[in-house]
């Protein structure tokens, strides 16, 4: 069975609640099992941390084992070599993911420290773009 993980960084634990206009009005814990629903044949775990650090841990962790990464690092993608140099190091792909389209945002969060290491980047599609990474890795892999 191929394993995937979904990482969500800061703030994003609190979706469905924060900035509703942009982000919308779902949880991603109400949207898991409907990913995990139309990929029966895929593990596919969630870990969501506030903390840089936690987020490297993990991707550390997965990231030798695991068939792919789907990372919305939030406002790290704007701020973190930290980030980048662990993508560099990992052996699976990593998809960067944002549910805004940040090109339509404030100037600060149009540069990622995080795309230059990655194997893709989607942003603008809200919660589907999490599918749409999924769907870029097993493609990537077959
Ligand atoms: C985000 C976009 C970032 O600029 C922001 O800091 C976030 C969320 C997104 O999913 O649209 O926290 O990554």
């Amino acid at each position: 069975m191929k394993k995937i993980q979904i990482i969500n960084g800061p703030n994003l634990n609190l979706l469905g609640i924060r900035e509703p206009g942009i982000y919308g009005k779902n949880s991603f814990e109400s949207y898991l099992p409907v990913l995990r629903g139309k990929y029966p044949d895929l593990q596919i775990d969630y870990y969501q941390s506030n903390i840089e650090g936690e987020l490297i841990d993990k991707m550390q962790e997965v990231g030798f084992d695991y068939d792919g990464i789907v990372l919305n690092a939030g406002a790290y993608t704007h701020t973190s070599i930290a980030l980048q140099d662990c993508i560099r190091s990992l052996k699976c792909p990593v998809v960067e993911v944002h549910i805004s389209n940040v090109h339509k945002r404030e100037e600060f969060r149009h540069h990622s420290y995080l795309s230059p290491a990655c194997l893709g980047v989607i942003c603008g599609f809200g919660l589907f773009g999490y599918d749409m990474a999924i769907q870029g890795i097993l493609n990537h892999d077959a």
